[in-house]
């Protein structure tokens, strides 16, 4: 973070409209000078996150998020600032000098260091003399030398790496990151090798697919390591990622020929298991994406019960995918391949949904006209068809079996258990505030805070006439606004958000000031107002601890002496 000055920081943020960011991420809508988002930092599903372009700052009624346009990169992405920083110059086609800073901080920067040697050592290696076949097995599967270099695709031949490798870093390393045995000896032999990296783009891992005949397995993997978690990582997602925001929709496959093969034809929003099956992790980023969700699974048995494993994943935490049916073809790859675009083009078209999918699949292998199958397939059907969250889509799905089978829309009911309406709000999220009561003078410091953050004059009205907060942590937010802006001769909401980065004590007080209902008008009445309530605020806790120290004092001047100043006291706040 130290490595960005504050210069570059304010031009990327001033470069980057806040509006047009969170709009290339979520839906908008206008009303009036403001807009509003559904809040993706906490479940909701009506717009409770307000974005003013003229203070460029977001923040959410319900849970408090509050930032800039730097802070929501960060946290919708779940990236480092400097990471933030580095996509949103890009953006904004600011040329920044921290990309070989990139990752300094990282404890595995090593590592990924090894594993961009040893991608550019396959690299090489498929162009030499020796590639020669595997250069014609990727050329006969119609890769160009393009594509070839965009993936990052090579080939291991005899030992070789490890020894180069060896000569800079220990072998024990090596070992441990799943590119060496001992020895050191290699662990992937004549193999074309796809690179692969995490979800941030850094080279993590390999997998390398045989290309001459041979009784090996047809692929073999790294092994899992401190940074190559074949759970979290989705191929390509790291690439893939502004492309899915865009379209606002991922498209997921089995291997990642899938990708490459998709991505010849124009679809740049896919990405690959990694051959681990669909993890929780997995689930967690499609939550947080919040954009449809396309399966494109292998046709093969293996490949739809994968499909129904992750539709009901998705359905549990209510997403509806859709999915792309086709017939004879293992998968898109070969579909494209044999048939070309336009078959998949239309496959992709008529993709359908993942509740249609699974009632397709009760019926396979099911003779119909048999009156016990029949009934196996409907009571099957209406089973899921309960499942179904979506009211109108479980209602036509209702009506569209009654027809369908001619059986009645009774019976079917009479089998549908009633949903329970009056569900607990679920928050999972621990984000939301816990409801806490707040009286007239917590009020009276959390509008003023807010009141000071959108206007700097306030921050010396508030210098002058009042200088402390009754609440600890207020005291230190208001100190931290008055010491920036002393720093900095100005003050910036947008730009002390910033500041308050590496704190996460400011960081939730100033989500608890943002969390209120606030508007922005004011009176200096009103300010008044609140600064005598704090006032008597501080002045009750005074005689609050009088009277204490009052009741255990043995001494008779000493009790008398406080009794007056504490009558005084009193006087003195009755004429505020
Ligand atoms: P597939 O067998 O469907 O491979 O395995 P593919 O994607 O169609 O590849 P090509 O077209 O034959 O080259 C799908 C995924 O399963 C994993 C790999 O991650 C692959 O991408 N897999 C498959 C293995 O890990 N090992 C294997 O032996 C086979
Ligand atoms: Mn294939």
């Amino acid at each position: 973070m130290a490595l960005i000055s504050d210069e570059t920081i304010k031009k990327v943020r001033e470069s980057n409209d806040i509006v047009d960011v969170i709009g290339s991420y979520l839906p908008l809508i206008q009303k009036g000078k403001n807009h509003f988002a559904v809040c993706p930092f906490h479940d909701d599903h009506s717009p409770s996150m307000s974005i003013s372009r003229q203070k460029q700052i977001y923040r959410c009624f319900v849970c408090g998020a509050t930032g800039n346009v730097i802070t929501f990169v960060m946290n919708y992405e779940k990236i480092s600032f400097s990471e933030a920083i580095e996509e949103l110059g890009k953006n904004a086609g600011i040329k920044l000098d921290i990309t070989k800073n990139k990752n300094q901080n990282s404890p595995y920067k090593e590592y990924y260091d090894i594993y961009n040697i040893a991608t550019s050592f396959y690299k090489n290696n498929l162009n030499t003399k020796r590639g020669e076949k595997a250069r014609a097995y990727l050329s006969n599967r119609h890769l160009t030398k393009e594509i070839i270099d965009y993936f990052d695709i090579g080939l291991s031949l005899n030992d070789g790496l490890s020894a180069s490798l060896a000569k800079k870093h220990d072998v024990e390393k090596l070992i441990d990151i799943g590119l060496a045995r001992i020895g050191p000896k290699d662990i992937f032999i004549n193999r074309i090798m796809f690179t692969i990296k995490d979800n941030h783009g850094n080279p993590v891992g390999f997998s390398g697919r045989i290309y001459e005949e041979s009784n090996n397995p047809k692929y073999i993997n790294s092994k899992e390591t401190v940074i190559f978690k074949k759970g979290t990582i989705l191929y390509n997602f790291w690439r893939a990622k502004e492309t899915i925001r865009k379209k606002k929709e991922i498209i997921i496959s089995e291997g990642f020929m899938e990708v490459i093969r998709l991505h010849t034809i124009g679809y740049d929003n896919v990405v690959a298991l990694m051959g681990t099956g669909f993890t929780k992790e997995h689930l967690e980023i499609l939550k947080n994406l919040k954009v449809n969700v396309v399966l494109n699974l292998d046709q093969d048995d293996a490949g739809v019960i994968a499909t129904i494993t992750i539709g009901r994943m998705l359905n549990s935490i209510g997403i509806n995918p859709t999915v792309i049916i086709f017939k004879n073809h293992k998968d898109a790859d070969e579909l494209i391949e044999k048939e070309g675009k336009d078959t998949f083009d239309n496959a992709y078209k008529n993709r359908v949904s993942f509740i249609d999918f699974e009632l397709n699949y009760l019926r396979k292998n099911k003779d119909l006209t048999n009156a016990e199958e029949l009934s196996d397939y409907l009571k099957e059907a209406i089973n899921l068809i309960n499942d179904i969250e979506d009211e109108i889509l479980r209602e036509v799905k209702i009506k569209w079996l009654s027809k369908e089978y001619d059986i009645s829309e009774e019976l079917i009911r009479s089998r549908i258990i009633p949903k329970i309406q009056n569900k607990e709000e679920t928050n999972h999220d621990s984000k939301p505030l816990k409801p806490k009561k707040y009286d007239k003078y917590d009020i009276s410091e959390i509008r003023l805070l807010y009141l000071m953050l959108n206007n700097k004059e306030l921050i010396n009205y508030y210098e002058n006439h009042l200088g402390y907060m009754n609440d600890d942590k207020r005291r230190v937010l208001a100190s931290s606004i008055i010491s920036y802006k002393e720093k900095n001769k100005t003050f910036d909401y947008a730009d002390y958000i910033c500041y308050t980065i590496g704190n996460p004590e400011l960081n939730n007080t100033l989500n608890e000031v943002t969390s209120f209902k606030q508007i922005d008008e004011y009176t200096m009445e009103e300010v008044e107002n609140y600064i005598t309530n704090i006032k008597k605020r501080r002045v009750e806790k005074q005689i609050n601890s009088l009277k204490e120290k009052q009741k255990n004092t043995i001494d008779i001047e000493e009790k008398k002496r406080l009794a007056s100043r504490i009558a005084n006291m009193k006087k003195e706040v009755l004429k505020w």
